[in-house]
């Protein structure tokens, strides 16, 4: 029942302030556009793999007003992955000059590859994109994260993304103030976020999570009085009655 609400009003704030960004397709309002987006085939689902693919890969170190712009001159060059798998490295660190961290940039050209190289012959032109986590693993560069924001985003799996947002998000739902850095802890990030995920929008759940730590579950200013979920947050509730405990009190601060 509560993380039916949880659910619920994470997704109605989702709808209303999400932001524009390249690499979303809109959610489908009419029932003609749900019923495309339903009939996707495997070659389109592929491609929104793709699109998910580069974008969280820039998105994992880059704030997303400064990957707009990347994402698109990327997205103009290489429209699919065959594009990129094309490519060579001095180019595709010519096009990720400025965003930093070039194993990102290798990883996606040497990623590209493998999933083309790798079924080029046996499937002719078509290529299919892995599409279940342990699989999207074995892609270079793509770990645990990447792989659940391509399953939910693009396959609409019912699967957990956790970043340091959604970290954050979660220790405060919770009140959660184990070690957020122990490996005990971010495993029951995992499983918790995984319990929470919405099991029909997934994609959205997701991004939803994130969206609200980058822009309302701020590290030291969180705007509770705008949040969609401040009535079912236990940090905000312990906050309300017990004046020695804040909201930024979770996740608890660790020296580094
Ligand atoms: N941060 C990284 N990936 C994101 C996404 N898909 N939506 C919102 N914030 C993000």
């Amino acid at each position: 029942e509560e993380t039916h609400n949880i659910r619920a009003s994470l997704l109605c704030w989702y709808q209303k302030n999400q932001r524009v960004v390249p690499w979303r397709i809109t959610s489908p309002n009419t029932s003609q556009e749900k019923e495309e987006v339903e009939a996707k085939d495997q070659y389109q689902l592929a491609q929104r793999a793709y699109e998910v693919w580069v974008s969280e890969m820039m998105l994992q170190q880059t704030r997303v007003a400064t990957v707009i712009e990347y994402y698109k001159r990327w997205m103009e060059k290489w429209p699919t992955i065959h594009h990129l798998a094309a490519a060579s490295q001095e180019e595709v660190n010519h096009m990720w000059a400025g965003l930093g961290y070039y194993r990102r940039a290798r990883f996606l050209l040497e990623g590209a590859k493998m999933v083309v190289g790798g079924q080029s012959q046996s499937q002719g032109a078509q290529f299919l994109f892995p599409t279940t986590v342990s699989a999207l693993c074995k892609v270079p560069g793509v770990g645990q994260y990447t792989a659940g924001a391509i399953a939910s985003i693009a396959f609409n799996q019912a699967v957990p993304v956790v970043d340091g947002n959604v970290v954050r998000v979660l220790a405060r739902l919770k009140a959660i103030s184990a070690n957020p850095k122990d490996a005990t802890t971010i495993k029951s990030f995992w499983k918790l976020a995984g319990q929470l995920v919405d099991l029909h929008c997934p994609g959205d759940f997701n991004q939803a999570l994130m969206e609200l730590g980058a822009t309302i579950c701020t590290p030291s200013t969180p705007s509770c009085s705008t949040c969609p979920i401040s009535g079912q947050c236990r940090a905000f509730s312990l906050c309300r009655t017990n004046t020695s405990v804040c909201v930024t009190d979770y996740p608890t601060k660790v020296p580094k």
